[in-house]
């Protein structure tokens, strides 16, 4: 199967103040097939939206290849990248700044079909109405405002647009993160829906590993911009081989009155991507690391022989990559 997205070696850096360089990507690879949805996790700062950015080119890499169905994107200047856009959409973590307060629902919706069809005017307002539904809205929406919906609704919104040019791929950072919990699953359920529906493919971006586990096939776990752990999300959720990822699951666990349930809560600071040291980006803070941790840079590497299980840590040859579990309490 031809993935949809195929990403090589992304790099990207920003300029930072004093002629340094922030390095925010660091040879990121990765592939989603059609109708596959994967899950990017790893905590603030970890290169998450860059990357997301990147693939469908808000962002221009610094290196790498980008390959949307094939087709290598990744130096396509602006101008070419425009009617990609149909194709490959985008849905932001917050609702209000994505959309135009002045602008009524119903155009709101129907604007990626005025931009990228050859649709008429009613055609669109029809389009508009029958995607609206799609999303769950009432058409008596569609004449108002955004600042009349709520944040859930004007997400929903959001992902009509998203959707109306049939896309191939999504790319949602953190889309849930802004609403409020009791309208999370509402949307979640409707992500699903729609990938069930329409077969499109999604990277969904998210710090939440509860939400991520609830829509993703596969998981793609990140620190300090570079990819720790690539696998089936069972895998990861059941197994997780690097020990950044046991951490951050543990870390998951509902709190247990009973103290039964074990966390490990991480210490140590986590390196400037200004300054990256040498050697694993995660050893000042993990638990079971070596000298040889601090010297050696890991490779993502298949975890015991299985290829669709990828983490990059020195210690899993030796099975010394769990880390020690604290009770809670
Ligand atoms: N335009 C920019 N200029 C300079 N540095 C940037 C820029 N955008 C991102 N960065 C830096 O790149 C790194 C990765 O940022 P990014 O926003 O991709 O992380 P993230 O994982 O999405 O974080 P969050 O969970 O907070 O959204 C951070 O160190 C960030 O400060
Ligand atoms: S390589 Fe060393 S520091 Fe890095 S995760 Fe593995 S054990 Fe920890
Ligand atoms: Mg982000």
């Amino acid at each position: 199967m031809t993935p949809i997205l195929q990403v090589e070696n992304l790099q990207k850096h920003f300029p930072a103040q004093g002629g340094r360089t922030v390095h925010a990507v660091n040879g990121v690879s990765f592939s989603i097939n059609p109708g596959e949805t994967l899950g990017v996790v790893g905590e603030s700062g970890s290169g998450k939206s860059t990357i997301g950015r990147a693939v469908i080119r808000l962002l221009k890499p610094t290196a790498g290849r980008i390959r949307f169905q094939g087709r290598d994107i990744t130096t396509l200047p602006e101008s070419a990248c425009r009617p990609l856009r149909a194709e490959m959409q985008m849905v932001f973590q917050d609702p209000w700044s994505a959309l135009n307060p002045r602008i009524r629902i119903g155009e709101l919706i129907a604007e990626p079909l005025l931009l990228h069809t050859k649709l008429s005017r009613s055609e669109r307002r029809d389009r508009a109405e029958q995607l609206a539904r799609r999303v769950r809205l009432t058409t008596e929406l569609l004449t108002r405002y955004p600042s009349e919906l709520s944040g859930g609704q004007l997400q929903r919104v959001c992902i009509a647009r998203a959707i109306a040019t049939q896309p191939k791929l999504i790319v949602l950072d953190e889309p849930t993160s802004s609403l409020d919990l009791s309208v999370r699953a509402g949307i979640l359920e409707l992500l699903a829906e729609l990938k069930a529906e329409t077969g499109v493919a999604m990277m969904f971006i998210s710090h939440d590993l509860g939400t991520v586990k609830l829509i993703s096939d596969r998981i793609m776990v990140l620190y300090l911009g570079g990819v720790v752990e690539y696998a089936p999300a069972a895998k990861v959720f059941a197994d997780p081989a690097h020990p950044y990822s046991q951490a951050l699951i543990s870390a998951h666990l509902p709190a247990d009155p009973e103290a039964v349930l074990r966390r490990h809560v991480l210490e140590g600071e986590i390196p400037s991507p200004i300054a990256l040291p040498p050697g694993c980006h995660f050893a000042s803070r993990c638990p079971v690391a070596v000298p040889d941790c601090r010297a050696t840079a890991p490779e993502l590497r298949a975890v015991h022989g299985d290829t669709a299980h990828q983490a990059a840590c020195l210690r899993i040859a030796e099975g010394a990559n769990r880390i020690p579990e604290v009770a809670d309490g």
